[in-house]
């Protein structure tokens, strides 16, 4: 059975004649290494977003695990699934960087002494540890982004949705990025990469979706 299972799904934004996804089918595994490219418009962060539950089909059906996603809660598809979108800023509401990562981890019932390791860790990652107690509205749309990914690590996600991950960052983080995934990809973490940016992608094309006007056009493995 597949970990996420699209059936002819469409979506169209209100007050738009076009379709942004149109009649996509599509099954991902829970291992999976996907890169999702395609054109600005062509549809791929409405389709992340469909599958996170954040929007819901007009026609067609998602499942999670089997389960119709429409029938979890939003922090239920969280569990299964971290996420980054592509605008940080949708992400953080946290009053300081060190709160950003602690969020999650406090809702998953961590202790004091095992946030703060793991706010450490993640933010050290990304040499962040030093912002820790920066107001996140305050930081660079790179920092804003590489924050959103620190605290989605820090999880330990079974499947990870990235939306352009590597807009704003700098190359030496983009690095360090790049093989963070790839070993938490080794460890059984799927993980699904929308970006433009075919550098960053090459390690995670083991499987190339391309979309062009809300259709996928191409899926290669
Ligand atoms: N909130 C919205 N309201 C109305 N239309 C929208 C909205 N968000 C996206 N669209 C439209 O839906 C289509 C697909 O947009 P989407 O953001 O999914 O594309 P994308 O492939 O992620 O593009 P990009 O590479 O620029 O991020 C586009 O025509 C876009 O204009
Ligand atoms: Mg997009």
């Amino acid at each position: 059975m597949a970990f996420i299972s699209l059936h002819k799904v469409s979506y169209t934004y209100m007050g738009r004649q076009k379709a942004a996804v149109r009649e996509i089918s599509l099954k991902l595994d829970q291992a999976e290494k996907i890169a999702v490219t395609g054109l600005n418009g062509s549809g791929k962060s409405t389709l992340a977003k469909l599958i996170l539950g954040l929007l819901k089909p007009q026609s067609g059906n998602i499942t999670l695990d089997g389960r119709p996603v429409g029938k979890y809660s939003l922090v239920e598809i969280g569990e299964k699934i971290g996420y980054v979108l592509q605008n940080p800023n949708q992400m953080l509401f946290n009053t300081s960087v060190y709160n950003e990562v602690a969020f999650g981890l406090k809702w998953k019932g961590k202790s004091k002494k095992e946030i703060d390791y793991l706010c450490k860790k993640y933010l050290d990652l990304f040499e962040l540890w030093d912002l820790r107690a920066e107001l996140p509205f305050n930081l660079s749309e790179g920092q804003k982004q590489l924050v959103a990914l620190s605290a989605v690590l820090a999880l330990q996600p079974r499947f990870l949705i990235l939306d352009e991950p590597t807009k704003s960052i700098d190359t030496f983080r983009k690095g360090r990025l790049k093989d963070i995934l790839q070993e938490i990809w080794r460890r059984g973490t799927g993980i699904m990469v929308i970006s433009h940016d075919h550098d960053f992608i090459a390690k995670f094309d083991d499987r190339r979706i391309h979309m062009a006007g809300g259709e996928v056009v191409e899926d290669a493995g």
